[in-house]
């Protein structure tokens, strides 16, 4: 293909699948399935590295991120970044409606919408295509978080011909739709990590994080609420939004002009009571003058216009009795400590438990057997107690004590020098971890066993027939047929029947057999070595080639691996070092599962083969990573501390001075980042 095809070809491109793009994700209305988008994708993303110069910062395949931003540059905004004035009750939006009265008559008409609550967003549009998009900071200037802001598939990067100003900022909001909050979280507990405590804190943090490919993954989605020009490009707010949406812009469909107060009254009740049903969190509505002369004409304060309100929604609080404090234990052994409340109604649910997160939690609260305790069920979807009515605690309460040994397996529980969580190290043998460790090995990116489901494990586990994943490719037809149980959810209280019939048998042993040909990297990730994700273990198992080669790494070795930090090495070594662990590898292997795989073969030019590079510091070009990159990719070996067999040191700012001192010792040759890209160039 010729550079004039190539660019006719990536022009198709790129039209297919921004077009396809707003199908899905602000029209909700996908006209090809994942794979056929992929494959369009793909054929872009090839064609742009053939052909550099048809790269565009705004192409679709820019949504996927990669660029790593170190610090986010600040811009001063040009048109400031207002907030609004806000109140929970109605008179006061009567006495906003009546100062508007006064200053411009009765003419006029509200535009109201949804509150959004996530992170503020100015994003500015030039010649068609995005420019750049600027947190709110401090309404003055704020942060330029382009890149992270271009991985929103709900945002076009480029626009169509007509109907827009050359230059132009829409403002939105920046959220993370429950679900995607919910599977951070979900991420976040099987790391170990804290979890975010609401959707926004998690958007924030999503927007500010350095590596754009990660910000992609976070699903972050982003509502548009108005627009800015030199000129103004329409008469009224509600026409620019109109115009937005028809150009691609993702519009709230809960807009509504009022031109009463008893409109916007009943708008507010409409959206309060659909609030528990919305798939993102909103913590009110905004009620907005639509004729964008007579914004002008009422103008500002030093901080909000006014010509718009917020009204913000109460989290509704309701107080009950705290009954007890129990411990749930979870795959990874973290302890959450969980109120068990005298049922109350709140929101729209009947709630009667509420998480605790930790003991210091806990402790913040002063909480007593008995107490009467408030429930809120606000922005956040969990039910959590906000406070503690100490002045009517009964005589007979007692302080509660965060546990101190495991409800499940009786271990006693451990707490991390600065972690807040509390774990169970019993990691094999406590039931819940146990059966944790089993629903990831059978999970879909894992074995892919997902017939066997959480509630057959449970029966298997409570059967004695099952005890490690390593037990599954021991089950036999006879043993399962005509199993059976009732499971009771422990916080809804649901209980489904569960039973093992003919068909169900020979699904799960099928796909049991079936595993056995999923590939090593996929076996490596189930065996769920603590911070193994996915990634590095397809990145280990094509290294090392085998589970033998893996295991026989040692620390230094595991360390120079790109990517590999201290923890993750150190985690990789004391999982093969444990003799159950060594046991299951065996049975697992006698069973036929594939413990090899082709080796990647380095597909650089072999100028690094057979030497052995140390990198410390800090570097001006490229970052750390990058460098441990291109070295291993040109058939170099990283390690981690330099020692008589390191061929370089490479050397940046503010190296280790023992580092330094142990090359100058032995001798070994210390070379500056660019010394090394001439010797892989030359
Ligand atoms: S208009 C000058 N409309 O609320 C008025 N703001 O204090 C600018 N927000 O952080 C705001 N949904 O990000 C407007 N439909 C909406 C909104 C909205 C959420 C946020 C906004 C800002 C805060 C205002």
């Amino acid at each position: 293909m010729d550079l004039q095809q190539a660019r006719k070809r990536v022009s198709e491109l790129t039209a297919q699948l921004n077009e396809h793009n707003h199908r899905y994700y602000v029209l909700a209305q996908p006209s090809i399935s994942d794979y056929e988008y992929d494959m369009l994708m793909e054929e872009l993303i090839g064609l742009e590295a053939d052909f550099p110069e048809l790269l565009d910062p705004n192409s679709p395949s820019q949504r996927v991120g990669g660029e790593v931003t170190r610090k986010f540059p600040v811009v001063k905004h040009k048109y400031p970044m207002m907030s609004l004035g806000n109140t929970y009750s109605k008179e006061e939006i009567e006495d906003f409606d009546q100062r508007i009265r006064k200053a411009i008559g009765d003419d006029f008409e509200y535009v109201c919408e949804l509150k959004f609550d996530g992170v503020a967003i100015g994003i500015t549009y030039r010649n068609r295509a995005m420019l750049r998009a600027v947190t709110r900071g401090d309404g003055t200037q704020g942060d330029e978080v382009t890149t992270n802001i271009k991985t929103i598939r709900s945002l076009p990067l480029t626009l169509p011909k007509e109907g827009l100003p050359d230059e132009f900022e829409v403002r939105g909001e920046v959220f993370l739709p429950h679900k995607s909050f919910l599977k951070i979280n979900k991420e976040k507990a099987a790391h170990e990590e804290e979890p975010f405590a609401n959707p926004r804190n998690a958007a924030a943090g999503s927007l500010k994080m350095q590596d754009s490919a990660l910000v992609a993954r976070r699903g972050l989605d982003c509502f548009i609420y108005g627009l800015f020009s030199e000129e103004p490009a329409f008469a009224t707010h509600y026409e620019s939004l109109q115009a937005l949406r028809e150009r691609g812009f993702k519009v709230s469909e809960f807009i509504k002009r009022c031109s009463t107060l008893e409109e916007v009254f009943l708008y507010i009740e409409t959206m309060e009571q659909l609030r528990p049903e919305l798939p993102f969190d909103i913590d009110g509505v905004v009620i907005k003058v639509n004729n964008y002369m007579q914004q002008e004409e009422l103008g500002y304060t030093a901080k909000s216009p006014r010509w718009a309100i917020a009204y913000k929604f109460k989290a509704e609080r309701v107080a009950t009795r705290l009954l007890d404090v129990i411990y749930q234990v979870g795959r990874t052994g973290a302890v959450t400590p969980v109120a068990v409340l005298k049922p109350v109604a709140v929101a729209g649910t009947t709630v009667k438990r509420a998480s605790l997160y930790n003991a210091d939690r806990m402790a913040e609260l002063d909480l007593h057997k008995l107490d009467e305790v408030f429930v809120e069920k606000g922005g956040d979807i969990i039910p959590k107690i906000v406070g503690v009515n100490g002045a009517v605690r009964p005589a007979n309460a007692h302080k509660i004590e965060f546990a101190s040994h495991c409800p499940e397996c009786g271990a006693e529980l451990v707490r991390v020098e600065g972690e807040a969580a509390h774990y169970c190290p019993n990691s094999e043998h406590c039931p819940p971890q146990i059966l944790g460790k089993i629903e990831h090995f059978i999970s879909r990116k894992a074995m892919d066993v997902e017939t066997l489901g959480q509630g057959r494990i449970e029966i298997l586990m409570s059967n004695k027939l099952v005890r490690n994943f390593a037990d599954l490719y021991d089950l036999q037809y006879k043993q399962l047929l005509g199993l059976e149980k009732t499971l009771t959810d422990p916080v809804t209280q649901k209980t489904k029947k569960i039973s093992f019939r003919e068909k169900t048998v020979e699904n799960i042993l099928n796909a049991l057999e079936q595993s056995k040909q999923v590939p090593f990297e996929r076996v490596l990730f189930a065996l769920g070595i603590r911070l193994l994700g996915e990634t590095m273990a397809r990145k280990l198992a094509r290294h090392f080639g085998n589970i033998d080669a893996l295991m026989n790494a040692g620390f230094e070795e595991l360390n120079g691996i790109h990517e590999v930090g201290e923890k993750m090495a150190q985690s990789i070594l004391d999982y093969f070092n444990d003799p159950e662990h060594q046991e299951i590898i065996e049975r697992l292997k006698k069973a036929g599962l594939q413990f090899s795989t082709e080796k990647d073969a380095p597909t650089g030019n072999g100028k690094l083969e057979g030497s052995t590079l140390v990198v410390s510091g800090v570097f001006s070009k490229y970052s750390r990573d990058e460098i441990k990159a291109q070295i291993e990719k040109h058939g170099g070996k990283v390690t981690g501390s330099v020692s008589s067999k390191t061929t370089f040191l490479v050397a940046g700012e503010n190296m280790g001075p023992e580092k330094r001192k142990k090359a100058e010792e032995l001798g070994v040759m210390i070379i500056s980042e660019e010394e090394l890209e001439s010797i892989i160039n030359q």
